[in-house]
């Protein structure tokens, strides 16, 4: 099959959150699977070195009202592997210091970049690389299978080409005034409550949800909660219209990346089979590169994350004074909301050698925190699917969890039953509440300190589940088929 992925950012290349992770590693699975993968994603120069961006391919045009504006389209591939990147570059959008925000803000013309990006894709698949199917992702690219759409309805060729979309998080809209419409070129019939319109505003996601043939998200429990009004952000009426064309998909974990038996980025590799000393290693190695008292016998949580109200940051600062009385540690690592940066570099303050709270973006102690952690926080309010539950099972670090969406689909809870049958891997709660969530803590803190057999059946669990992209990728096959056999 010849697959064209169209997302805004991909590793190594551009990356703010999972979707990065996702874009790549499916993009990986499948060409490893034999289909032809063409990644296609906006040269973000900030980013992407002129070496990095191999050599021009061709140009593509798009009209807006009153500018044609153009872009070149460089080639190159994704390191290691088969996947073709193709890059739109066209450096008054997308050289910039940030993908989407610039100190704290997002750009004013968002719409401007990502309507010109979605259609830029479109025109390359015209011509540049002509795909059986067309995987768009998120709200920056809602366009694309929109533009396929009318495409078909106006019986041209392009029509004959099928459209998944992927919702990697519902509380991202992509909304825009209405007079935006104008620059999506798009007929304005499809500026309608049961298409692009949301309240009087162009709604980008609410397009792709829509139009596709298919769509999907990323673990099989967001796919039922989107459905409510909880968790669909107004849009769960569009999306339970859309019926048995949602499915959800569970994530799966590029394995050449995040494995600790392979992950040069650690001071040690450790193995499921043999991970002790390796572990011990580089849990010391992270005390000390955080300011963190060299404790083997603290127990030492992990945090890696955007800090947004959806990770559960306020469950962990209610109670972390409670938390810190026992023999615990923290290793926070993120950036985000101003207010939780400042709540976790006060309590390094409050707590020197025992709370370390590095704020910023930084992959490599990323992966040091996941192998050097003994458990993993992620209490997340809700959460689509989540990676970093998955790297920490990985790395044999029992994540802590809040069983919803890809928590749920992710970590199994360790009680009698499930440590005897030896599916247990981490500890969940299933109300996102402060008491409950400290509870699990202690839960946690004492099956570390007090049955370290259990503990190690946790973290053998954890690391010899099958995390790949293997089986998730041949799910997405089948969706990419059955939007293929939606055309006739
Ligand atoms: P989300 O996409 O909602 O942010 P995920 O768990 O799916 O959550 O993926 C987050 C990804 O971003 C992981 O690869 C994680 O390691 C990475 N990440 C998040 N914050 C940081 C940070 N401050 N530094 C380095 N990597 C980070
Ligand atoms: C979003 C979600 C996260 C998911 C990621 C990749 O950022 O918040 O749960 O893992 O997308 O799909």
């Amino acid at each position: 099959m010849r697959i064209m992925m169209v997302a805004s950012e991909a590793v190594p290349l551009a990356k703010t959150g999972g979707l990065a992770d996702v874009s790549t590693g499916l993009s990986k699975a499948l060409a490893d699977a034999g289909h032809e993968v063409a990644l296609v994603l906006p040269c973000y120069r900030q980013f992407i070195s002129e070496a990095d961006r191999g050599t021009v391919v061709g140009e593509v045009q798009v009209s807006f009202p009153g500018a044609v504006i153009n872009a070149e389209v460089y080639e190159t591939t994704i390191p290691e592997s088969k996947v073709k990147v193709l890059l739109i570059d066209r450096p008054s959008f997308f050289d910039r210091e940030g993908l989407y925000v610039e100190d704290g803000h997002d750009y004013g013309d968002n719409a401007e970049r990502f309507l010109f990006f979605s259609r830029a894709a479109v025109e390359v698949a015209k011509s540049l690389f002509v795909p059986d199917v067309i995987h768009a992702n998120d709200w920056q690219t809602g366009l694309v299978p929109a533009l396929i759409f009318q495409a078909r309805e106006n019986g041209e060729p392009l029509g004959s080409i099928g459209t998944t979309f992927t919702i990697h998080n519902m509380a991202f809209h992509g909304e825009f005034p209405s007079l935006q419409m104008t620059n999506t070129g798009l007929d304005s019939e499809y500026f309608n409550w049961e298409q692009l319109e949301y309240f009087g505003k162009l709604n980008l996601l609410k397009g792709g949800i829509a139009t596709a043939d298919k769509v999907t998200t990323v673990s099989p429990t967001y796919a039922t909660e989107i459905c409510q009004p909880e968790y669909g952000y107004g849009l769960d009426p569009a999306l339970e219209h859309r019926g048995t064309d949602l499915v959800g998909i569970l994530n799966g974990v590029d394995m050449n990346v995040w494995n600790p038996a392979v992950d040069s980025k650690l001071p040690e590799q450790y193995t499921a089979q043999n991970y002790s000393a390796g572990k011990s290693a580089c849990k010391s190695a992270l005390q000390q590169e955080l300011g963190l008292h060299e404790n083997p016998d603290a127990m030492l949580f992990g945090l890696v994350s955007r800090l947004t109200d959806q990770k559960g940051l306020d469950l962990i600062t209610q109670k972390a004074i409670q938390i810190l009385g026992a023999d615990v540690q923290f290793a926070f690592l993120g950036t985000g909301d101003s207010r939780y940066e400042t709540i976790l570099s006060d309590l390094q303050q409050a707590y020197p050698g025992k709370v370390a709270a590095v704020i910023g973006f930084d992959d490599g102690l990323a992966h040091r925190i996941e192998a050097g952690s003994d458990a993993y926080f992620m209490p997340s309010r809700f959460e689509p699917c989540g990676l970093n539950q998955q790297y920490s099972l990985i790395y044999g670090t029992p994540p802590l969890v809040h069983a919803v969406g890809g928590l749920a689909d992710s970590v199994v809870d360790a009680n009698r039953h499930t440590l005897d049958n030896g599916t247990a891997t981490g500890f969940t709660f299933s109300n996102y509440d402060a008491d409950l969530f400290l509870e699990t803590v202690w839960r946690s803190v004492g099956m570390f300190q007090h049955h370290k057999d259990d503990w190690n059946k946790l973290v053998t669990n954890g690391m010899t589940r099958d995390s790949s992209w293997n089986r998730s990728a041949q799910e997405y096959v089948d969706v990419y088929q059955s939007a293929i056999e939606k055309l006739g």
